[in-house]
């Protein structure tokens, strides 16, 4: 099996003959009298370039028995207009045949060997011996830190790629280095790294990695990354000869209070001036990422509706409003208007 069709170089009135993974199935209810009581489907499909929506108007009931979430699936059919590409499939097939996931699976763009030599770098200029003593112990584990490189920070929301982890990280890492040059006497800096680097590193027990569509886990849906990451650092603390308990605590505090409030999934609210200026950071980067991905949609044509906007983000409660070019008539206008004030 081979693909050759790729989703950023899909166009209103192309003929689709490739495979996708389906990363949302939808089943809706027509409202045509003639077709009460019937179905249709409606399907995200994915690749490693982007995503792109699809409808079946036909058989939809019998196909949402072997299409999925997660399923990687032959399409046939051709595009339209509708707020955006979509495509109206002729046929779809699920593929059985065991399959290498890198055309389906988007990842970082910056690629694993740089994250991981960023990674070392980051350590190494860690001056406080408990602290690189934990991270070595994580870090030096190949198999975890094969995980680490390879986990995606979140299934939709914000660096959902492969290596989104180690990248958000690294960026959080950016981020809170600024929250230092201006309060150096209040930041243990040793340990905002520290925390940058593990706060989320219950993710690589939270996402399934073979899972096209980064499905969630068992353990994942149960505990939670914040949890399982808890839970990994402090069982790795416990097998070092010796840690400060202080120490102990606190990282295992900005672990348990980085989503910042009870009601975003935190144990317990950040009450250290490091673990405030984690949860800062964390929110900046994770933000930030989700809106660059709402305007790299309306650029590559993915937004629902195609005008000023990007898609709604529910999450956010919002659409953001796309940058406007001003035309060269505007601009010779508004130099008109201005000569015209000028003179009178
Ligand atoms: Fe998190
Ligand atoms: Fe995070």
């Amino acid at each position: 099996m081979k693909k050759e069709q790729f989703v950023k170089d899909i166009n209103v009135g192309d003929k689709i003959d490739a495979p996708f993974v389906v990363v949302e199935k939808k089943m809706m209810d027509f409202n045509t009298q003639k077709k009460t009581g019937e179905k249709f489907m409606l399907l995200r499909l994915r690749d490693n370039t982007g995503t792109i929506k699809a409808v079946l108007w036909e058989r939809a009931e019998q196909t949402a028995n072997y299409v999925h979430e997660d399923t990687i699936v032959w399409v046939k059919g051709k595009t339209q207009e509708y707020k955006g590409v979509q495509i109206i499939i002729d046929e779809i097939e699920a593929i059985a045949e065991d399959i290498d996931l890198t055309p389906f699976v988007p990842s970082s763009s910056i690629g694993s060997e740089e994250l991981k030599k960023e990674l070392r770098k980051t350590i190494k200029n860690i001056n406080n011996k408990y602290l690189t003593e934990l991270l070595n112990t994580i870090f030096e584990d190949q198999k975890l830190l094969s995980l680490y490189l390879k986990a995606p920070a979140g299934k939709k929301v914000h660096h959902n790629y492969l290596g989104g982890l180690a990248e958000h990280s690294l960026e959080v890492i950016k981020i809170v280095s600024s929250m230092y040059q201006l309060y150096q006497d209040r930041i243990n800096w040793d340990l905002l790294v520290t925390g940058s680097l593990l706060h989320d590193i219950g993710k690589i027990y939270e996402y399934d990695l073979n899972s096209p569509s980064f499905q969630m886990t068992d353990r994942g849906k149960l505990l939670g990354h914040i949890a399982l990451g808890e839970e990994l650092i402090r069982s790795k603390i416990d097998r070092l000869s010796y840690f400060p308990e202080s120490l102990a605590v606190e990282i295992r505090h900005m672990i348990l209070s980085h989503h910042g409030e009870k009601e975003w999934g935190s144990p317990e609210v950040p009450k250290t001036f490091n673990a405030l200026c984690l949860f800062y950071g964390d929110l900046i980067s994770s933000r930030l990422n989700q809106v660059d991905k709402l305007f790299f949609e309306a650029e590559t044509g993915e937004q629902e509706e195609n005008f000023n906007w990007t898609n709604f983000d529910p999450l956010m409660g919002r659409a953001f409003y796309l940058p406007q070019e001003e035309t060269s008539e505007q601009i010779e206008g508004s130099q008109l208007s201005l000569d015209n004030l000028t003179e009178s």
